[in-house]
């Protein structure tokens, strides 16, 4: 088995940033060392952060369908870019993802993917029988709002079959459907996964229930408000959409007092033509949401520790992604290696997406990736790829019976006293055994 040292690194531990080299075994984390020991390959980080690489939740790629917009191969370069290891992917596609032979046209497809991927699967009110025949699924995906693709659910009473019989639900819920899905989900004894929480109404619906609900905030609800909206103009059209100063503010909030569980990026690709022509929704993320978190860390309204629970750790113990989201012996050698020093600008031409504007067009930011290992692979670095074929994760079984005790993932911190990631160090997170346990 192939060794690699990456000499001279830095990496985030307990808010902390500690000198170490890290030493691969093939695929895995061999271990975090103080010696630089010999290994077949040798590659010098020079006192760059090396952090986990971005789980990220909640991508639309738009193959079958939409090739256009987005490919495996492309969503898959504008990640890796990004500093992102791993993409979860959403089932509105034309055709949508609600049966399993569908599901495995797409595993076919993905396999031009450089980066490791997943799959969320869909629900039209009456595929009840795919989805309990769909194998190794990060979820089944509910909309219960109108947008991309016709994935609608209208009535409420197959929400609650779906929310029976899947082994775990992500929703795109907004306001009172929000509401109501986490008080059906609550009388059921189950917890589900809430997509791109986006007002301070949301946030408080979130407090109130912590154990039925995760939470996910996108980036462009975080950096953009309804004012970038106005100026964006055609562009700036998104579900949910862009919202006021206030409820950005609570979102930030929330962040810091411990009731947000992922960040992730709802990439949404759309050609500028075509958003120019019709009102439609969505916008791309992949190569733009970590620049915006570590510019966030530079201006000390996050920590570095934050961004890697997150957006790797958490992702990782929500879907009971296997061996991913940690800088740990045994784990998975996806990382991406930042500086946190380095100043871009954002241009929309300069991105690998297909669709190659984005709504952060000229923010000059603070913090880019600069390098990312795909299971102990350099795949790329400073602007260029190396070959390799990513794969598709493993999801730890969940069973589709209901928690029997709480299974929040980080407890909320109602002082606010404590920076939110010490206060998640403190208290602790669920291993990935006690998440299994609570599943089944
Ligand atoms: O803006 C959005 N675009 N929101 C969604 O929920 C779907 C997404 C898309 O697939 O285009
Ligand atoms: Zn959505
Ligand atoms: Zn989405």
């Amino acid at each position: 088995m192939k060794s690699t040292l990456l000499k001279n690194c830095r990496i985030v531990e307990n808010n902390k940033l500690i000198s170490c080299h890290l030493f691969l075994e093939g695929e895995k984390i061999g271990h975090i060392s103080d010696d630089p020991i010999t290994a077949d390959e040798v590659i010098d980080i020079k006192g760059k952060i090396v952090i986990p690489g971005m789980i990220d939740c909640h991508v639309h790629c738009r193959e079958p369908g939409n090739p256009q917009k987005e490919d495996y191969l492309t969503i898959s370069r504008a990640a890796a870019k990004g500093g992102i290891t791993t993409f979860l992917d959403m089932p509105n596609n034309t055709p949508p993802t609600t049966t399993v032979e569908r599901l495995e046209e797409k595993r076919v497809l993905a396999k031009k993917s450089l980066v490791d991927y997943g799959f969320h699967f869909g629900a039209d009110g009456k595929n009840e029988q795919e989805i309990k025949n769909a194998k190794n699924i990060a979820s089944v995906k509910l909309y219960l709002d109108l947008t991309t693709g016709g994935l609608k659910l209208d009535d409420f009473s197959s929400v609650e079959r779906i929310l029976n019989i899947a082994p775990f639900c992500a929703v795109h819920a907004e306001q009172e459907n929000l509401t109501n899905v986490i008080s059906l989900a609550s009388g059921l004894k189950k917890k589900v996964y809430a997509c791109h929480i986006s007002t301070a109404a949301e946030i408080q619906e979130i407090r109130k229930n912590r154990k039925s609900v995760f939470a996910e905030v996108a980036p462009h609800h975080l950096f953009l408000t309804e004012d970038d909206a106005a100026s964006l103009g055609m562009l700036g059209h998104v579900r949910p959409a862009l919202k006021t100063k206030a409820d950005q503010e609570a979102l930030w909030n929330a962040i810091a007092g411990g009731l947000v569980d992922t960040i992730a990026t709802d990439h949404a690709p759309h050609l500028k033509e075509e958003k120019m022509e019709k009102e439609i929704y969505g916008f791309p993320g992949l190569e733009t949401v970590i620049p915006l978190l570590l510019h966030a860390v530079n201006e000390k309204r996050l920590t570095l520790q934050d961004v890697v629970v997150l957006t790797s750790r958490n992702p990782a113990k929500v879907f009971g992604i296997h061996n991913k989201g940690q800088l740990k012996e045994g784990f998975d050698a996806d990382l991406a290696v930042i500086d946190l020093d380095l100043e871009k600008e954002v241009r929309g031409t300069c991105l690998l997406t297909k669709c190659a504007w984005s709504p952060f067009e000229g923010k000059v930011l603070k913090g880019w990736p600069v390098a990312t290992f795909i299971r102990g692979t350099l795949v790329y670095r400073d602007g260029n790829f190396f070959p390799h074929q990513g794969k598709e994760i493993t999801i730890i079984a969940r069973r589709p019976q209901p928690p029997t005790r709480e299974q929040n993932l980080i407890p909320e911190n109602p002082e606010g006293e404590n920076s939110p990631s010490l206060q998640r160090e403190k208290e602790g997170s669920l291993s990935l055994q006690q998440e299994e346990e609570n599943n089944g």
